[in-house]
C-alpha cells in the first residue's frame, strides 16, 4: 500500500515457517522436519524473497518425492507456522505433483545447497526399487531394505581427483543422497562435501564431483558427474556470469554438439521476450555462455544492510542457465541446469532527507529514502522525546509509507505542524525560525539490524502582522487610528462604501507618520451610516490587500450620537439635525420640515437636513410637568408630499425634537424672540413724586432691562425680578409700600385674565409661586432703602393652563407712599394681616398723606 505504514514484514518474519516432508504412504501419516542437511540431501531449497514469503525449491526426484513411472512426481509438505499472533501454530499442506516425461540420459541440476545428478540406469529393465532414500538419521523413514538383491548400489567411488571408495551407508552418513527409481540413479550431493573439487575451465572455476556407483551383482560402474561453474563479474550497475560453453569435466570425448541454451530465474526458464522485458541478456562467445542482468532488474531484489550505521544494498538474483548438449561419440543428451545465487557487493545508498516544507503551510514535510523494501520504520527520536510510529499517528504526524511501483525501493514521509511542541521556535527579529531534528529509528529486516537517519529541517517565516483599527467618537467626529502590520502600509482604507481617496484623506485630516495613520470622520460624512433616528451613527473601515482587494481588516465603529444633535441654548435658539437614516434611503432631507411646513431646513444636503428654529415658533408645543418643562416639534415630510406617495419610505421618517427644561434650575435663560414693533411701555405715575418700576436681569438687583429692551423676552421657568422706586425723594421718613401687583395680558390693567401676586402688600396666597419679597439694603444706589421694593415672580404663575407661547404680559402694581411720622395702619403698618379681617376697600379711606400710585411694565413676552 502506498499511504500507510505497512508492518507486514515484521508479522511475517516473526512467524518462521518449519517445513516438514511426509511420504503419503507413511503410515500414520506424520511428517518429518526438513532441516537444511536434510534439505540438501534430499533435494531441497528454500529461500525468502523480499517480501518475506518463503519459497521452496524441491527437486522432482527429492527423498519423498512419489514417483510413478518416472514420469509423474508428487511431493506433500506441511508448512507449521508458528511464532505468529495467534500463538497456535497453523498448519498448511501442500501437495505438488509434476510430469516429466522427457528424460535426458543425463540431467544435471546445479541449485544453491547441493547439486544432483539423475541418469539412466545402464542395464534397461534393471528395477530395484527406492531403498536407502532416506538417510539412516531417521530411520522410520528409512523405506524397508528390498530384498530383491539384483542391482543395488554397493559402493561408489570417488574422484576427487584422488579415488576413493565408500560404502552406501557411509556415503548416506556424509550427506549425500542416493535414490533408485524405476529407471534411473540419482545422486545428490551437498555444495560443502568434502569429495567436491575446483577445477579451472576456460578461465572458470568450477565445483567438480565425480563419481561411480558400483552395481552389486553386476559390478556394473555408472558414471555420475556434476559440475558447477561459477565466475562472475560486477559493475555497480551489471552483474555478469561467465560459465564454459564446453563443461570439459562433463565431457568425456571431447566432441560435443550445443543443441539449446536457456535463460532463466529462479528455475524458471524465460523465453525471449521477457527476458528482452528484464533487460536481462544471454549470449555465447568463442568459450562462454555470458549472461548480464542489471543491477536492480526484476527477478531480483535489494537486500538491506547495516554497517556502523551505514546504510548498504546489495542485489540479490537468482538466474539459470540450462544448457543441452549431445556427446558426438555417445549421442547421449545432457541436460545441464545451473541455479546460481548472485549477491552484488555492498552498494553504499546512503539515504536521502529530502525537506519538502513550505513554511506557509505551517507544516514540516520531510522524505527520507530510498530504502529496500526489507526496511521497516520503527520510532522517530525527537530532541524532547521518542514517538513510536502509532504515537506520531496518534499526535497528528503524517507518516506514510511509499513503495515505488515496482516494489523494489520504498521512502518515508513525514509531516509535523510548526504548533506542535517537538518544534522549536526561535525569533529573529521579525522572523520566526522553526526548527525540527528528527531523527528516523529504522530496521532491517528480518535480521532486525537497527540503523537511523537524522534529518535537520530549518523553517522561516516572516511575521505577518495584519494592520489594526482603533477608534473613538466625540461630538462631533468618529476618530480612527490605524496601527500598520509588518508588511507596512500596503492596503487601501475602505471607508463605508467609499474608497479613502487622497481628497477625502485631506477633508478628514488624515495623518500618518510612518507607523500609523489617523483621521477624523464627522458624523455627518457621507461614509457614515445612521443606524435609526437619532440614535447611533455607523462608520465601517475596511482594509484591503492592494492587489488583491480582499478584506484584510474590518472594523466597525458605532457611536450614539451626542446630544448636539439637538441643542436648546439659553437665548431659546434650538438646533436640529436631522440625519437620513440607512432604513429609509430614499429620504430627501430638504423637503423635511418642522411642524410649521414653513420652516423648513437652513441647510441640508443628501444626508442630513440642518434646523434652526426658537421655541416660540415653528410649532413649537409646550408641556409641563412637576418641577419641568419641555418644548416640543418634530421633524417630517409635509403631509402634502406624504399624500402623494403613501407607500413611500418618506412617509415613515420623524424625528421627534424635545427640550426639557428643570423647573429649578436657577440659570437665567435670556430669550429674545423675533422683533417686535410695539413700543417699549412704561407708564409713569401721575403727581410729583415719580415712583418707577423696572426688571432686574438678576437677584443682584444691580442691572436692569433698558427702556429700549421691551419687548423683553423671558422665559416661562425664569423668575422676574422686580424693584419698585420712588424717585425724587430725599425724605427718609417717606417709605414706598406696595398694594396690589398683578399681570395681564392686554395693556388694560382691567384686563381680563389677571393674575394677581400682591394683593394688599402680601402675597397673594391663591398663588402657587408666591412672590418673594427681597430685602433692600444700602448701596451706590440705594440711599433710602424705604423708597424701594424688590419682589420676586416666578412665571408660572401665569402660565397656568397655558400651552400657547409668545404670549405677552404687562405687570401692574398699585403703590402707596406712606408717611412715617404718619402710620396709618394697613400696608403702611408693613405688615401683611390677616386678609379674611380685614375690611375691604380700607386702604380707599386712606387719608390725604397717602399718595397712591400705580405703575406698570411691560410688555414681557413669555416664551
Ligand atoms: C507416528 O509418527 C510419530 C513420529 O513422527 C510418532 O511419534 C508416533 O508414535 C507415530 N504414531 C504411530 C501410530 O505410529
Ligand atoms: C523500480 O523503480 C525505481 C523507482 O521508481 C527505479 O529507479 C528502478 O529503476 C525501477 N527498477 C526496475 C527494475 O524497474
Ligand atoms: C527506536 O527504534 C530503533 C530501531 O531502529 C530501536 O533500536 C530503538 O530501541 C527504538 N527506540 C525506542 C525507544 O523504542
Ligand atoms: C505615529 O503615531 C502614533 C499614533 O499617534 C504614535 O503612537 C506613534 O508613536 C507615532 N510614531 C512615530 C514614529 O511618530
Ligand atoms: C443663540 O445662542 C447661540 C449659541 O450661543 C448662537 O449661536 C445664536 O446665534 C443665538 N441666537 C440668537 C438669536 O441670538
Ligand atoms: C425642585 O424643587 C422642588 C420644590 O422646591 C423639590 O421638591 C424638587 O426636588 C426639586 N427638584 C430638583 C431636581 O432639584
Amino acid at each position: 500500500k502506498n499511504d500507510s505504514v505497512s508492518f507486514r514484514w515484521i508479522t511475517l518474519l516473526l512467524a518462521l515457517v518449519r517445513i516438514e516432508a511426509q511420504k503419503k504412504s507413511s503410515i500414520n501419516n506424520s511428517a518429518i522436519l526438513l532441516t537444511p542437511s536434510l534439505a540438501s540431501q534430499c533435494g531441497f531449497n528454500v529461500k525468502t524473497d523480499q517480501w518475506g514469503n518463503t519459497i521452496i525449491f524441491a527437486s522432482l526426484q527429492n527423498c519423498f518425492a512419489q514417483n510413478a513411472d518416472d514420469k509423474i512426481f508428487t511431493t506433500m509438505l506441511s508448512l507449521r507456522v508458528h511464532g505468529n499472533q495467534v500463538g497456535e501454530d497453523e498448519v498448511h499442506q501442500v501437495v505438488e505433483t509434476c510430469q516429466y516425461p522427457a528424460w535426458a540420459s543425463r540431467e544435471i541440476i546445479c541449485e544453491h545447497n547441493y547439486m544432483e545428478v539423475s541418469v539412466k540406469r545402464a542395464a534397461p529393465g534393471d528395477y530395484a526399487p527406492p531403498g536407502n532414500a532416506v538417510p539412516g538419521t531417521n530411520p522410520k523413514f528409512s523405506a524397508p531394505q528390498t530384498i530383491d538383491g539384483g542391482f543395488r548400489i554397493t559402493r561408489l567411488k570417488f574422484f576427487s581427483p584422488v579415488e576413493k571408495t565408500m560404502s552406501v551407508t557411509e556415503a548416506q552418513r556424509s550427506g549425500y543422497g542416493i535414490v533408485n527409481s524405476p529407471s534411473r540413479l540419482v545422486l545428490r550431493s551437498p555444495k560443502t562435501s568434502l569429495e567436491t573439487y575446483t577445477q579451472m575451465v576456460a578461465g572458470v572455476p568450477m565445483m567438480v564431483l565425480k563419481t561411480s556407483a558400483i552395481f552389486e551383482k553386476k559390478w556394473l560402474a555408472t558414471q555420475i558427474e556434476a559440475a558447477v561453474a561459477c565466475s562472475v563479474s560486477f559493475t555497480p550497475d551489471t552483474i555478469t556470469w561467465y560459465l564454459p560453453c564446453q563443461v570439459d569435466p562433463l565431457i568425456s570425448s571431447g566432441q560435443f554438439k550445443l543443441l539449446e541454451v536457456h535463460m532463466g530465474v529462479d528455475g524458471q526458464r524465460l523465453d525471449a521476450a521477457e527476458m528482452a522485458a528484464r533487460q536481462y541478456t544471454l549470449f555465447l562467445n568463442d568459450l562462454h555462455v555470458v549472461v548480464q542482468i542489471p543491477v536492480g532488474a526484476a527477478g531480483g531484489h535489494f537486500k538491506s544492510h547495516v554497517q556502523d550505521n551505514q546504510y548498504f544494498t546489495s542485489y540479490m538474483v537468482t538466474p539459470m542457465v540450462e544448457l543441452l548438449w549431445t556427446e558426438d561419440d555417445t549421442h547421449e543428451e545432457t541436460r545441464y541446469k545451473v541455479l546460481f545465487p548472485i549477491a552484488t557487493p555492498f552498494l553504499s545508498r546512503p539515504p536521502q532527507v529530502i525537506d519538502n516544507t513550505v513554511p506557509e503551510q505551517w507544516l514540516f514535510k520531510v522524505l527520507v529514502g530510498p530504502f529496500g523494501s526489507d526496511v521497516a520504520l520503527m520510532n522517530i527520536t525527537f530532541p524532547s522525546e521518542i514517538l513510536s510510529v502509532t504515537d506520531c499517528v496518534a499526535r497528528g504526524f503524517s507518516i506514510l509509507e511509499h513503495i515505488s511501483p515496482n516494489s523494489s525501493s520504498k521512502v518515508f514521509t513525514l509531516e509535523v505542524p510548526f504548533t506542535d511542541p517537538v518544534v522549536q521556535q526561535m525569533r529573529e527579529m521579525s522572523t520566526m525560525v522553526y526548527s525540527l531534528h528528527p531523527t528516523f529509528g529504522l530496521l532491517v529486516l528480518p535480521e532486525f539490524t537497527p540503523f537511523s537517519v537524522t534529518a535537520y529541517l530549518e523553517a522561516r517565516l516572516v511575521e505577518t502582522v495584519p494592520p489594526s483599527i482603533s477608534g473613538g467618537c466625540d461630538y462631533k467626529n468618529f476618530y480612527v487610528l490605524v496601527k500598520y502590520g509588518t508588511q507596512g502600509f500596503n492596503f487601501q482604507t475602505m471607508l463605508g462604501k467609499q474608497i479613502l481617496t487622497s481628497g477625502l484623506a485631506q477633508q478628514y485630516n488624515l495623518i500618518e507618520n510612518g507607523t500609523h495613520l489617523s483621521m477624523a470622520i464627522p458624523f455627518s460624512a457621507p461614509a457614515v451610516a445612521v443606524e435609526s433616528s437619532s440614535i447611533r451613527g455607523r462608520l465601517d473601515v475596511v482594509l484591503q490587500n492592494l492587489e488583491t482587494k480582499q478584506h484584510m481588516k474590518a472594523f466597525t465603529l458605532a457611536c450614539n450620537f451626542p446630544s448636539t444633535l439637538t441643542e436648546c441654548f439659553p437665548n431659546g435658539t434650538i438646533t436640529s439635525v436631522a440625519v437620513k437614516v440607512e432604513s429609509v434611503p430614499s429620504l430627501d432631507p430638504s423637503k423635511l420640515t418642522l411642524r410649521d411646513p414653513s420652516c423648513g431646513p437652513v441647510y441640508s444636503n443628501e444626508h442630513y437636513a440642518y434646523f434652526v428654529f426658537t421655541a416660540n415658533s415653528c410649532g413649537t408645543t409646550r408641556k409641563f410637568f412637576p418641577n419641568a418643562m419641555m418644548y416640543v416639534n418634530e421633524i417630517s415630510l409635509p403631509d402634502e408630499l406624504q399624500k402623494t406617495d403613501p407607500n413611500s419610505e418618506e412617509a415613515e421618517y420623524e424625528l421627534k425634537i424635545s427640550c426639557y427644561y428643570d423647573i429649578n434650575m436657577t440659570h437665567a435663560v435670556a430669550f429674545h424672540p423675533r422683533p417686535r414693533r410695539s413700543e417699549p411701555y412704561a407708564e409713569n405715575a401721575k403727581g410729583a413724586k415719580q415712583v418707577a418700576i423696572r426688571l432686574a436681569l438678576d437677584d443682584s438687583f444691580s442691572v436692569f432691562h433698558k427702556v429700549e429692551d421691551y419687548p423683553t423676552a423671558k422665559y416661562l421657568q425664569q423668575p422676574l425680578y422686580f424693584e419698585v422706586e420712588l424717585m425724587q425723594s430725599n425724605n427718609p421718613k417717606v417709605s414706598l409700600e406696595l398694594e396690589n401687583c398683578w399681570a395681564t395680558q392686554k395693556e388694560d390693567r382691567t384686563s381680563e385674565p389677571r393674575w394677581n401676586f400682591i394683593i394688599d402688600g402680601c402675597a397673594s396666597p391663591a398663588d402657587p409661586y408666591q412672590v418673594l419679597f427681597h430685602p433692600v439694603w444700602v448701596d451706590s444706589r440705594v440711599q433710602y432703602p424705604s423708597h424701594f421694593k424688590r419682589f420676586e415672580v416666578q412665571m408660572f404663575a401665569f402660565a397656568e393652563d397655558q400651552e400657547n407661547l409668545g404670549h405677552q404680559l404687562f405687570v401692574h402694581c398699585d403703590v402707596v407712599i406712606c408717611d412715617a411720622r404718619n402710620p396709618l395702619g394697613g400696608v403702611c403698618n408693613g405688615q401683611c394681616p390677616n386678609q379674611e379681617n380685614r375690611p375691604k376697600g380700607q386702604r380707599r379711606a386712606i387719608q390725604d398723606g397717602l399718595t397712591f400710585k400705580y405703575v406698570a411694565l411691560g410688555p414681557i413676552l413669555v416664551i
